[in-house]
């Protein structure tokens, strides 16, 4: 990874798209983008990399709807590159919804999901500098257990050869023009952002940024103490 602290290799304007609209079903119904870990909401800390980054010029939140009328003081104090708008029905529309409300003129576009609070400045800088080479970005892990597609009944079909598989996380960062071009039609639904891309036909070129698979999604309640225990470990809080 590129070291923290050697200044940004190549100049540009980045947008930031967080979709954090989610109902959070898995972790009980909750809205998980607003509960604390370590004292802050995981919200802030998945936001704290980016803001970090002088590149960034602008940040748009996507919050559920009732969230985005009367969004939370400690969010919209939090820094001027911020606003809130509301999200969608799914996490495609939220970002959709994001990305609509950033300025025209930025070079590049990141898209994080709100959910993850552990990313670090060192992997915002280089899924930004790969973006502005031209490439795609998407931050993730190659799998290390053996994987199985699965029919419906739960039977297996086969075992895929996992060198070839990752796990994708966000941050997804991808030349402006070419995700606005990804999410320009509004019946386009897919798990990630790069599905988009992959789906666009644009050819972009898209590579996978190791982040050392601690850059976890808080999905289910057992993720919020692994979180704590991560952010905890840590001398500084974005290292
Ligand atoms: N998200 C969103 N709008 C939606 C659904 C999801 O902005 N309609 C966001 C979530 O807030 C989260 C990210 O997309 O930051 C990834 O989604 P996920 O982890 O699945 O969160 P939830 O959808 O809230 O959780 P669940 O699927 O368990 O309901
Ligand atoms: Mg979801």
């Amino acid at each position: 990874m590129s070291g923290v602290g050697t200044g940004p290799e190549r100049p540009g304007r980045v947008g930031v798209a967080v979709p954090a609209a989610g109902i959070g079903l898995r972790m009980g119904g909750v809205r998980k983008v607003f509960l604390e870990l370590a004292g802050r909401p995981v919200l802030a800390h998945a936001l704290r990399p980016f803001l970090e980054e002088d590149r960034v010029v602008a940040v748009v939140v996507a919050l559920a709807q009732d969230d985005a009328a009367s969004p939370p003081a400690w969010l919209t104090g939090l820094d001027a590159r911020i606003t809130v708008v509301a999200g969608g029905a799914t996490r495609t529309r939220s970002v959709r919804a994001a990305i609509a409300a950033l300025p025209d003129d930025v070079d590049v576009i990141a898209v994080h999901d709100a959910a993850r609070p552990l990313l670090t400045r060192a992997l915002v800088t280089e899924c930004v500098d790969l973006a502005l080479e031209g490439f795609g970005a998407v931050a993730g892990s190659p799998a290390v257990d053996t994987m199985k597609v699965v029919d419906a009944s739960g039977t297996v079909v086969e075992t895929p050869d996992r060198t070839a598989l990752w796990h994708a996380h966000t941050p997804q960062v991808f030349p402006a023009r070419a995700l606005r071009a990804a999410y320009a039609d509004e019946a386009v639904e897919g798990t990630d952002d790069a599905a988009l891309i992959e789906r666009n036909g644009s050819g972009l070129r898209v590579k996978m940024v190791d982040d050392g698979a601690a850059n976890l999604k808080v999905t289910r309640p057992t993720d919020v103490p692994f979180a704590e225990a991560v952010l905890a470990g840590r001398v500084e809080p974005s290292a």
